[in-house]
């Protein structure tokens, strides 16, 4: 028999954690060949609820379910870890400065990071989806000097689900016709969804729809989509959230497919401009190992600008990040 790999999920007993657990559980994550154990981390006064999910999951009998720990520690959580996903986080409550937040996250991911560092098995691969996803990344590979900082990813596949999901749906086209689509800079309402190589069947997407409805509804549409979601349902993003992390790991340990990329948040080397060390979102492709960062793409002066003042707000981040010590 195989032996089972280690999916350690944080926030375990968070919304996203109740729609994410089951699919990994099942193997939607790592396929039908990978049994898996899962660790689940949460703050003491959750774990109560996370034995409850444990309970449920117990009762589901997924056969490639291999056992379940529940952990309020970082360190043996993280234990030979293959896969991370760092679903809790600190939300901006009303009346919250950014560096109180930034603190208050740093106080998380800067743990969890080192103990990332201190125990994870040596293939780890890290997805932070609890916000600001981005600077989170950043923060935990700061404190993880031992593992190569590209194991350390963001989420922005669901920017990226969602941006197909638009175009799909204004050219009436099935998402599959879709490829080169890329998602650029932060997870926050100033990234950059750009059709600008996206093609339709084959077709450049800017031949099928009109300038003015790529400026004015779809970036800011799929920008603000989390807010438009919160707005309807009356709480924020969980199960297309749940969906896009099982989405990143998949093409991470699968490889994109041939002819396409996707978007993801890593470690910058100084690709297109963005400053080295930041984790920004980029169009990547993955070998089943690592994401590379596509290259050589020609940024027009609109996207340049877009994607700058992204940048420029990842920067910020950074700043405040390292102004408190936190990195
Ligand atoms: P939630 O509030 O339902 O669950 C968060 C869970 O994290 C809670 O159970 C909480 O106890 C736990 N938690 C807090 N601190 C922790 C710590 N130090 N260690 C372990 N667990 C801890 O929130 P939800 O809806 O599940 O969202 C989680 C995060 O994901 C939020 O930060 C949210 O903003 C973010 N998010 C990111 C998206 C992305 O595209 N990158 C999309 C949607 C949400």
């Amino acid at each position: 028999a195989t032996t089972p790999a280690v999916v350690t999920v944080t926030g375990a007993a968070g919304q996203i954690g109740y729609a994410l657990l089951f699919r990994i559980a099942s193997g939607q994550l790592l396929g039908p060949d990978t049994p898996v154990r899962l660790r689940l981390l949460e703050v003491p006064q959750a774990v109560r609820a996370a034995e409850g999910t444990a309970m449920e999951l117990d009762d589901c009998a997924f056969p490639l379910l291999a056992g379940i720990d529940i952990f309020d520690d970082a360190r043996p959580a993280f234990d030979g870890a293959n896969v991370g996903l760092l679903v809790g986080a600190r939300p901006r409550t009303a009346g919250m400065e950014r560096g109180d937040l930034l603190s208050a996250n740093g106080g998380i991911f800067g743990p969890q990071g080192a103990a990332i560092n201190a125990g994870a098995a040596s293939d780890i691969k890290v997805l932070v989806v609890g916000n600001p996803a981005n600077t989170n990344a950043f923060i935990a590979a700061a404190h993880a000097p031992d593992v190569p900082a590209e194991r350390f990813t963001a989420m922005t596949r669901l920017d990226h689900n969602r941006a197909l999901a638009q175009l799909a749906a204004q050219t009436g086209k099935p998402v599959d016709s879709i490829r080169h689509l890329t998602i650029w800079g932060n997870h926050s309402a100033t990234q950059f969804p750009d059709l600008t190589r996206a093609t339709v069947d084959g077709t450049p997407a800017l031949d099928l729809v009109d300038p003015s409805w790529v400026s004015d509804t779809f970036i800011p549409t799929v920008a603000k989509r989390g807010a438009a979601i919160i707005e309807a349902r009356g709480a924020s993003s969980a199960a297309s959230a749940a969906n896009a992390a099982i989405d990143h790991i998949r093409t991470w340990v699968d490889g994109t497919p041939e002819g396409d990329w996707t978007s993801a948040g890593v470690v910058s080397d100084g690709s297109y401009g963005v400053p080295e060390g930041i984790v920004s979102s980029f169009p990547v492709t993955s070998d089943g190992t690592s994401w590379s960062i596509v290259q050589g793409l020609e940024l027009d002066d609109d996207s340049r600008a877009r994607l700058d003042a992204s940048v420029a707000e990842l920067v910020d981040e950074r700043e405040a990040v390292r102004g408190l010590g936190l990195a």
